[in-house]
């Protein structure tokens, strides 16, 4: 895959962009907010340290063109409100995994959407993808809508799929086809 530390993304009200090196209280009030790391998969953050390090990850990995995180910016007024992730990218089969998530003050105002709207156009279009999918917490229910407001069908459960300190749960696996989407975005325009 590419490098995608030069990606920028704009939408009506959101610019989506790497993180850099001075966001690193951001991520820290992210990966310490109690609505996003309800069904995360790792402890919250416990030092500045931790945050310095996932953006400092985050620079070579985009670099090299391993995954794609952007943080998503409010236009309004500059702050970063979360951020939105195409990882696991598979070239041959053509697929990724997709990950996101708000600071719980930014939920609600439909921004999540607009974000997913357009990395997802930019990972079938620009990326070439054929398919992107989503493991959720199966009692993520805002998760869901989220995902089932863009399309996203729910394919199946993965049962005992995460263990996250010692607790086993299932996972539910949702998919997107590129056909799926390119069909709907074309309804959408011509509404
Ligand atoms: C998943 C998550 C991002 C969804 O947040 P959200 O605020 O519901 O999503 P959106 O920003 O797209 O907003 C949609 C909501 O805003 C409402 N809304 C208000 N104004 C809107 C507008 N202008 N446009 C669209 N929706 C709008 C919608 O009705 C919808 O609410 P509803 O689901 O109650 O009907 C959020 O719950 C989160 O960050 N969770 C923690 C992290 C997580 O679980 N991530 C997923 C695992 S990978």
């Amino acid at each position: 895959m590419p490098a995608f530390d030069w990606v920028r993304l704009s939408t009506r009200r959101l610019l989506l962009r790497p993180l850099r090196v001075a966001d690193a209280p951001f991520v820290l009030a992210l990966f310490t907010d109690a609505g996003f790391m309800k069904f995360g998969t790792t402890a919250p953050f416990a030092s500045n340290d931790e945050a310095d390090a996932l953006v400092a990850r985050d620079i070579k990995a985009m670099a090299a063109g391993e995954r794609i995180r952007l943080g998503i910016e409010r236009v309004a007024d500059g702050s970063l409100i979360g951020i939105c992730t195409l990882f696991d990218l598979d070239a041959q089969s053509r697929k990724a995994e997709i990950g996101y998530g708000l600071l719980t003050q930014a939920w609600g105002q439909g921004y999540m959407h607009e974000a997913l709207r357009a990395l997802l156009e930019y990972g079938f279009s620009e990326l070439g993808l054929n398919r992107v999918e989503a493991e959720i917490d199966p009692d993520n229910s805002g998760s869901a809508r989220s995902l089932q407001r863009l399309g996203f069908v729910r394919e199946g459960q993965l049962r005992e799929s995460c263990i996250v300190n010692g607790v086993v749960s299932d996972s539910a696996l949702y998919g997107l086809l590129r056909r799926e989407w390119t069909a709907r975005e074309t309804s959408v325009s011509n509404a």
